[in-house]
């Protein structure tokens, strides 16, 4: 699994790994909450459940709980109005606000590679060990002569603990927390068997910002976040026809608003569009030095943005590649009379079904 360790919560996990009570998926998004709740893991994974439940703007800002009351108010409707059961908790935490740095060690075993990591963290990461949770993914073990290539994490503390309090504060028991851009990953190597020659681009779009995750095989070859989505359309189309936010979000998913004309609503939804596009061009100019091994061959997209219809098209025009909405139930049992509804905000859910995934104290 492509997940980052045992996650930043690992401490607590051998605590909560019995039994199957299922879990809760929760994706918090400064938009909106996405949920699914999961029942069994692996080959016999499904999801029994899901919601989506609006979050006010004051909720979240800059990637951190700033009303743990407002998200837990969200997230108990949910469970009111879906009946969700479960009461364990996979979480994510935003990928832009966390420390990711790629480090190269000398080969060793992985309880020698720990004690190495605690030891030489310091020297990548630009925060005081005390105040971050830290963990690691080995990337490559080989790809240089007797070296590891490794993926160090840091989160704050008080970024993880602005989300946990908030789960906690609605009933319920966070037992892993995740970043968004390894969820994803997840993700995607559930769904879509990697081609380990291949290189791909993984850009889920989401309110407030947008995260790329180039995928070499089921490794990530490279993160990068856009402080650019679906947010920002709405305030383009609200300032440039006068429109209430409502109004705007309303023209912006369907296309057309009494009284408004449709080729209008098209023309600034296409230049928010171009916005994001540039963004998500130079984002990507970063990565790698353009030889063919690291030519991205195909994006998959996802977040509630993805659903726009002419945005995969765009897309695909632009990087020149194939362009695909990923689909992250294509692997996934989804059961109940909640499948419709699931399936039908699949791109929303991406992240979600990344995290249903893991499960405490895995690696
Ligand atoms: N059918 C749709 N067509 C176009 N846009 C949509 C659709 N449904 C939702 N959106 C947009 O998707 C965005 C929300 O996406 P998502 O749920 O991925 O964001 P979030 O996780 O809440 O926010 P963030 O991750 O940026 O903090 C909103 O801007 C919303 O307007
Ligand atoms: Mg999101």
């Amino acid at each position: 699994m492509a997940s980052i360790a045992g996650g930043i919560l690992s401490p607590l996990t051998s605590l909560f790994s019995f039994g199957d009570k299922g879990y809760l998926a929760i994706d918090i998004g400064s938009n909106s909450i996405k949920v699914l709740e999961v029942k069994g893991k692996g080959k016999g994974l499904r999801i029994i459940n899901a919601g989506i439940a609006p979050l006010s703007s004051d909720a979240i800002q800059d990637n951190v709980v700033r009303s743990p009351a407002l998200v837990a108010e969200a997230i108990r409707t949910l469970i009111e109005d879906q009946g969700l059961k479960a009461t364990n908790v996979l979480t994510v935490v935003p990928g832009p606000a966390v420390i990711i740095k790629r480090a190269n060690f000398p080969a060793q075993d992985q309880k020698d590679l720990r004690e190495t990591i605690l030891f030489e963290a310091g020297n990548f990461i630009p925060e005081s060990l005390d105040n971050v949770n830290l963990d690691y993914q080995v990337l490559d073990t080989g790809s240089q002569n007797n070296t590891i290539d490794v993926l160090l994490v840091a989160v704050r503390k008080d970024l993880i603990s602005s989300y946990t309090s908030a789960i906690e504060e609605a009933g319920l028991i966070p037992v892993v927390a995740d970043v968004d851009y390894f969820a994803l990953e997840n993700m995607f190597e559930t769904n879509y068997s990697p081609d380990p020659e291949e290189t791909i681009a993984l850009i889920n779009i989401g309110a407030h910002y947008s995260l790329v995750n180039v995928m070499k095989g089921n490794r990530s070859a490279f993160t990068g976040d856009v402080q650019f989505g679906g947010k920002h359309f709405t305030d383009m189309v609200a300032e440039a026809l006068s429109l209430s936010e409502e109004e705007a979000e309303d023209a912006k998913i369907n296309g057309v608003l009494e009284g408004y004309n449709s080729q209008d609503i098209e023309r600034i939804v296409t230049t928010a569009s171009d916005h994001l596009l540039d963004e998500i061009q130079h984002t990507l100019s970063f990565f790698g030095t353009g030889t063919a091994d690291e030519q991205i061959t195909a994006v998959y997209l996802s977040g509630g943005t993805a659903q726009l219809p002419s945005l995969a098209s765009m897309i695909s025009q632009r990087l020149s590649v194939p362009v695909e909405v990923s689909d992250p139930f294509r692997n996934l049992r989804v059961s109940g009379q909640h499948e419709e509804f699931i399936r039908s905000h699949a791109a929303s859910f991406a992240i979600s079904a990344g995290l249903a995934t893991r499960r405490p104290g895995d690696r």
